[in-house]
């Protein structure tokens, strides 16, 4: 006889948001890919979710990387349309249902990104903070500009116009200044067992944290 498949395990009250964060190359989808089936091997109901998302402004957003960039300004407010659809749409409906919701990059890539173009860090943090859900646990891979770029032409990428290393150097620098209690710095230079045995425990000890 077969055992009854064990219900999904949702939390007993608001879901939580876990976040990763970091420079491109750090490591960010592999980490996020790991979670996820370690999570769903335990059988937690989970949201995985991007951003820029795949709807429109998200589209709008990744074809500039190619095709011509837009003004800090523009980008700011176009990251910030779309990341108002996805929290609509998919964040709190997901925390809402007591889901463990993880993302692939939320608010505080458009602080340290579009703050490396030269905008206020501090003021983009507080436009998102306005609408978005604080995350409970942002997971920052923290590398090495020059690192995550051989790591970026090792896997055949070219960087695009998101991913020059100046501007990768201050986009570090703002992740580092916007680390507070929820941020949780990860060495991403470390390799990838270690960089997700780090990860898994964190999780671990948050969803524990929230789980009575
Ligand atoms: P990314 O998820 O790295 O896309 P891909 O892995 O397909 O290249 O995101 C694309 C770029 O968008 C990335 O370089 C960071 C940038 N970005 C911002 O500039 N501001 C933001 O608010 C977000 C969410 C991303």
């Amino acid at each position: 006889m077969h055992p009854e498949p064990s219900p999904p395990r949702r939390l007993p009250r608001r879901g939580v948001l876990v976040v990763f964060e970091g420079i491109d190359g750090a490591g960010k989808s592999t980490q996020v890919r790991r979670l996820a089936d370690s999570l769903r091997a335990a059988h937690w109901d989970l949201v995985l979710d991007r951003e820029p998302t795949s709807k429109e402004h998200g589209r709008r957003l990744r074809d500039s990387a190619t095709t011509g960039r837009l003004s800090p300004s523009e980008e700011l407010a176009l990251f910030i349309a779309d990341r108002r659809q996805h929290v609509a749409e998919v964040i709190q409906p997901g925390l809402g249902a007591s889901k463990v919701v993880i993302l692939d990059r939320y608010y505080h890539s458009n602080a340290a990104y579009q703050g490396s173009r030269g905008l206020d860090w501090r003021d983009i943090l507080r436009q998102n903070e306005a609408f978005a859900p604080r995350p409970d646990l942002v997971l920052w891979l923290d590398l090495d500009p020059a690192v995550s770029g051989v790591r970026i032409r090792g896997r055949g990428d070219v960087a695009n116009q998101f991913e020059r290393i100046d501007q990768l150097q201050r986009c570090r620098e703002i992740y580092a200044a916007m680390a507070d209690d929820r941020v949780l710095r990860i060495d991403a230079a470390r390799d990838e067992e270690a960089v997700a045995a780090d990860v898994l425990s964190a999780v671990g000890r948050l969803l524990a944290s929230r789980a009575t």
